[in-house]
């Protein structure tokens, strides 16, 4: 019977996964997927998570079940860490869900049920698997104008352009900060614009959340997520704890709504949870209270561990800041030119540095480096060590 089932695509950040770990040669280089490398190439367990694990270790009495919200707690933290105190709490709704990835499935569901012919409108380009789940779920969706290949910045005049051919009621996704895969980002101005827009227009806004702190900062990353829920009635946030809290595979995320009333807060998190329930039931707990204990769980009071996370995040943030600057000014020399200035002024893990496929191609037959094929580059898979061997790789086959 399985011969009757059809294909399925490959991701492209996944397949390239496998080609770089079947790859023998020494000097390679893994700029593909997105996960946080210090500069011997690991990717730690942060040292404020590791001791909430030595505390949960002792602390915890069960692992019974705990409800299909989650570990309520962790999502009042999570609640204040994005939203800060800019919505008054009876209207914040949040459930825990697997990762962001979860979470913006789990939101999709909601706004799938909530009525028929509501359009999903994503960035062009965008983190593949958005249009991959909206594609699964069978909700319709429409990609709208982003990143200028010319600037390699926002073009926002064109972004509105697209914008205004949305009908009321659609859903606008937006990355909340360090935009995946392009790493060019709105400016504050670009979110006041985009929430009159809503507004007007009558669109909800569902953000992506999945890099707060790899940016500016753990407080400026939600700048613009935050002015959006102080003037809008309704949103919806997916976030994500992977890369933030180094918590990858344990699958740390939440759905968090801002809702326009008290009543309608009941139904949406009656929905969320009903969800939670026929997707997979329980969220997986233990990342989650591990999340919690760092950020100061009301049953552990312990306030220490949130500074230490803030200082190691911080200092993860501007190694990868400062590899943006050492790059520019590395690819400026071994390409005399002015092309790759950008990777200085865009923020995040990535950019997209705008290499032919060709090039891509020969980057990594040639080279041993590894890129997604739209040329995106996770800025943390280098080191002050590496950056003369890509950028003269690069030179080479431009
Ligand atoms: C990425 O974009 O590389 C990360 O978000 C990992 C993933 O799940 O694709």
């Amino acid at each position: 019977m399985f011969e009757n089932l059809k294909t399925q695509p490959e991701d492209k950040i996944m397949a390239l996964m496998s080609l770089y770990l079947a790859d023998g040669r020494e000097e390679k280089i893994d700029l593909g997927v997105g996960v946080y490398k210090n500069n011997n190439g690991k990717t730690p367990i942060m040292n404020a998570v590791q001791k909430a694990a030595s505390i949960l270790k002792d602390t915890q009495k069960t692992k019974s079940y705990v409800g299909l919200s989650g570990n309520l707690s962790f999502i009042d933290k999570i609640s204040k860490l994005v939203l800060g105190s800019v919505v008054s709490k009876d209207r914040i709704v949040g459930v825990q869900a697997p990762g962001g990835t979860g979470a913006f499935h789990q939101i999709l569901l909601l706004i799938r049920s909530m009525e028929k012919d509501k359009k999903v409108w994503i960035s062009s380009p965008s983190w593949p698997n958005h249009a991959a789940i909206l594609k699964h779920l069978g909700i319709k969706f429409n990609s709208y104008y982003y990143f200028d290949d010319e600037t390699c910045e926002v073009n926002f005049p064109r972004m509105m352009f697209d914008l205004e051919k949305m009908n009321s009621g659609d859903v606008l996704l937006l990355h909340g900060c360090c935009h995946n895969p392009t790493g060019a980002n709105l400016s504050i101005e670009h979110w006041s614009e985009l929430t009159k827009f809503c507004e007007k227009k009558n669109i909800l806004p569902l953000i992506d959340l999945a890099y707060q702190g790899f940016g500016d900062g753990i407080d400026e990353d939600v700048k613009g997520v935050q002015y959006m829920a102080s003037k809008l009635p309704e949103l919806c946030i997916g976030v994500s704890c992977s890369k933030n809290f180094g918590l990858y595979r344990e699958r740390v995320g939440a759905s968090l709504l801002v809702v326009s009333n008290k009543k309608n807060c009941k139904l949406a998190e009656d929905n969320l949870k009903s969800f939670n329930r026929v997707t997979f039931s329980f969220p997986p707990d233990y990342g989650a209270s591990l999340v919690d204990i760092v950020l100061g769980g009301d049953d552990f009071q312990n306030k220490e561990l949130i500074k230490l996370w803030q200082k190691e995040l911080n200092s993860m943030r501007n190694g990868m800041l400062k590899l943006r600057n050492s790059l520019s000014d590395s690819l400026k020399l071994s390409t005399n030119s002015t092309r790759f200035d950008f990777i200085k002024r865009h923020r995040g893990m990535f950019s997209l540095m705008g290499l032919s496929v060709d090039q891509i191609t020969k980057l990594r037959s040639e080279f041993g480096i590894y890129m997604v094929g739209d040329s995106r580059i996770n800025i943390a898979g280098l080191n002050k060590d590496k950056i003369e061997y890509f950028s003269s790789s690069i030179a080479s086959v431009i």
